[in-house]
């Protein structure tokens, strides 16, 4: 029996959510596992009704389930960063989900921006540190509102913290070595694992990351280490996409550079991925934000939050079940739908949860 905790938040978030939970229960009645469900209202609206982003009650709460799976964050009349820092930044850094992870993965059927790539050539995973950097919320303000003003973000990286990112990435590249391909002319994988950094700037953070790559790369003699600069890193995924197996970065480049990821397999519509925390409590969700602009108008691409769905059920060890959400969902891309993009789908969102479910069967 799984217990999952289920966040829909803002915006799409519980439209695709519901396509996902759909999807899990069609696949749980065909592999035959039971789970069961507890929903949280957390989010904008909740925020504006009650001034509550997240009690300490509920992380605790949350540490109990077997996995957690959210839809989107983010509220046009909330101020940005109450949602994102109290809400997910929280759940991620008290829960310790200190990898995300997001497969670039360009699906059979779907459009690819880049001229002549297909399914074989974008296929690599970027494995993001998810707990320090940028985002831990370090600095200040120094005569605030003068002219003079100050303000200070420190970027913390500690050896444990990085450490402990890049072991899960060596490992993950070891395991993808045995996965089944989407497409029979993929090219192998499980080989390479570029750290994605920017050495020659960040002299200090990215010192630190350099020396642990190499250190904890020395007991993975299997594996090619490979390094690129970020702004290299982001031409490269543009220019040669094939050349990328597994990626390890830290916080603030992988957001960005995942955004590019998810525009080359496709856009927002179909990337998804997950907080982990390999000892604890892992959540997954579609990495786009709440599209406010689309909300209950069911034109939104639910196929990201099933994808979610598919790595979730992986990280709770139902793998067969995981394979089949990503062969159907497979399906439809291939099959069904004209284009990723909310409205153009040529389908509703209801209606791409009912494909997907269908060709499950
Ligand atoms: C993401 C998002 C978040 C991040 C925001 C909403 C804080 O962009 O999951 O990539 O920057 O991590
Ligand atoms: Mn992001």
């Amino acid at each position: 029996m799984h217990r999952i905790a289920v966040i829909p938040g803002d915006g799409t978030g519980p439209e695709v959510v519901r396509e996902g939970l759909k999807v899990l229960a069609a696949v749980a009645a065909g592999k035959g596992f039971k789970y069961e469900l507890v929903h949280y209202d957390f989010g904008g609206d909740r925020y504006l009704k009650t001034g509550e982003v997240l009690p300490n009650s509920a992380l605790e709460e949350f540490k109990k389930f077997d996995a957690m799976y959210l839809g989107a964050v983010g509220h046009p009349e909330v101020k940005p960063g109450i949602l994102e820092q109290g809400l997910l930044l929280r759940i991620r850094f008290e829960l310790q989900q200190y990898i995300n992870l997001r497969p670039v993965r360009l699906f059979p059927g779907v459009d690819c921006p880049l001229k002549d790539k297909g399914p074989a050539d974008i296929d690599f995973v970027i494995v993001r540190e998810n707990n320090e950097g940028l985002y831990v919320g370090s600095g200040g303000f120094v005569r605030k509102g003068t002219p003079e003003e100050v303000a200070i973000q420190e970027m913390v990286n500690t050896r444990p913290g990085v450490e402990r990112c890049l072991r899960y990435a060596f490992d993950y590249t070891r395991k993808r070595a045995k996965r089944v391909p989407l497409v029979p002319n993929a090219r192998p994988k499980g080989k390479k694992l570029t750290l994605v950094a920017k050495t020659n700037v960040l002299t200090f953070g990215h010192d630190l990351w350099w020396r642990a790559f190499n250190e904890v790369g020395a007991e993975y003699p299997d594996i090619e280490r490979d390094y690129q600069h970020v702004d290299a890193c982001c031409m490269w995924m543009v220019k040669s996409p094939e050349q990328f197996d597994v990626i390890v970065t830290d916080n603030m480049f992988g957001d960005i550079i995942t955004d590019l990821g998810a525009m080359i397999q496709g856009g927002l519509g179909i990337a998804a991925g997950g907080n982990i925390n390999p000892k604890g409590v892992s959540m997954f969700e579609p990495i786009g934000g709440s599209a406010p602009k689309y909300t209950g108008k069911n034109v939104i691409n639910p196929l990201a939050a099933i994808c979610a769905v598919g790595m979730m059920l992986e990280n709770l060890g139902e793998q067969a079940a995981a394979d089949a959400v990503e062969k159907a969902v497979v399906s439809v891309t291939a099959n069904k739908i004209k284009s990723l993009s909310a409205g153009k789908m040529g389908y509703s969102t209801t209606e791409v949860g009912d494909l997907v479910v269908a060709a499950l069967q």
